[in-house]
């Protein structure tokens, strides 16, 4: 064979070495971008792991406000709040939401008296409050959720964690209208500088399972697949969650998010020619459960697998990540 095959453009000299590799990087993951997520529970008792989710524990206010210490010193900019409810407190009106004293209000005041520099983001919604663990209130029928009674419940509910102290209030229960509603509610209540970040994209998951288990939705349910496609997105449309994300937008949204983040980086890209909004991507409980599980039966390496899912949830176009690895990744950029 002569030399005429031979190739003019070669892109391996751009990968010959370490240090050429790393000049030529184009998506980079930095602790500033990380935000975690973090279960809060009543009482002072000692941590308490989740089982499906190795590593990852319900806090109480005390132990949380020490994590988020740490989290902070390692450059973690970002934490999101999950309140695990006594089951004593749920009943179908998650009324427990609206008591000005509850966990996740506690957990906002304690964290941000102890850490200002922190930025506290939570959830919006009411399943960690119903006994039937749906999102909002439920129809007569008791098999929908209602959408617009729902979304005056959801305004209170804001507005309490606005005073509370949260930085930005993030709707996760996809009713139609909240995020404007929310907008307004939280204007007209002096809050105008607290933001929202809507959880514009949320599919109907079943990579939400270990989640559930973590706040007690599940058991609260009485079932371990909580059935919430009457309001959570189809993941067999893009489309439709795309304009979801964008009425989100036009309604006053912050940042926009896509969840879960593995499975739907298609949206993720997608979303991002259409905004110039930040977008945040949730790496769920099921994505953090399945790289421990494989890792623990010896089938992947755990760190380069960890690694890769969050570089390729940042090359799809998210400025934020949500993830429960948050903490040990900021370690290791650290240093
Ligand atoms: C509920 C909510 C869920 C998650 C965050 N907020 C679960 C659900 O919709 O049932 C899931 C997060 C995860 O799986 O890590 N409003």
């Amino acid at each position: 064979m002569d030399d005429s095959w031979k190739p003019v453009r070669r892109l391996r000299r751009l990968r010959r070495n370490d240090a050429i590799r790393e000049m030529a990087r184009e998506v980079r993951l930095s602790q500033s971008q990380l935000i975690a997520p973090l279960f809060v529970k009543e009482g002072t008792g000692s941590p308490e792991p989740v089982g499906s989710m190795p590593g990852v524990h319900r806090l109480s206010i005390p132990e949380l406000v020490q994590e988020c210490l740490e989290l902070h010193r390692l450059g973690i900019r970002g934490v999101a709040l999950f309140p695990v409810t006594p089951p004593e407190l749920k009943d179908p009106y998650g009324s427990e939401a609206l008591n000005p004293d509850c966990l996740v209000l506690r957990a906002i005041r304690a964290v941000k008296s102890a850490v200002p520099g922190l930025v506290l983001f939570t959830d919006v919604a009411l399943d960690p409050y119903t006994s039937h663990g749906h999102d909002g209130l439920l129809d007569s029928g008791g098999s929908d959720v209602e959408n617009d009674t729902t979304v005056e419940v959801l305004c209170r509910q804001a507005v309490l964690q606005a005073g509370a102290g949260t930085d930005f209030v993030a709707p996760s229960d996809m009713m139609d209208g909240r995020v404007g509603a929310i907008r307004r509610a939280l204007d007209e209540a002096g809050f105008a500088k607290i933001g929202i970040l809507a959880y514009s994209a949320k599919f109907a998951s079943a990579f939400y399972g270990p989640f559930r288990e973590a706040v007690g939705s599940a058991s609260a349910a009485g079932t371990r697949s909580l059935d919430k496609r009457g309001y959570q997105l189809d993941p067999a449309n893009p489309s439709q969650a795309i304009e979801d994300a964008l009425l989100d937008a036009a309604e006053g949204a912050d940042a926009l998010m896509v969840k879960p983040a593995g499975a739907y980086l298609d949206i993720l890209a997608r979303l991002r020619t259409q905004t110039r909004l930040p977008l945040a991507a949730y790496q769920v409980s099921g994505e953090y459960a399945q790289i421990h599980a494989a890792a623990r039966a010896g089938w992947l390496d755990y760190r380069s697998v960890r690694n890769e899912s969050l570089l390729a949830i940042r090359r799809a176009g998210a400025d934020w990540i949500l993830t429960y690895f948050a903490k040990e990744m900021a370690a290791e950029l650290v240093g």
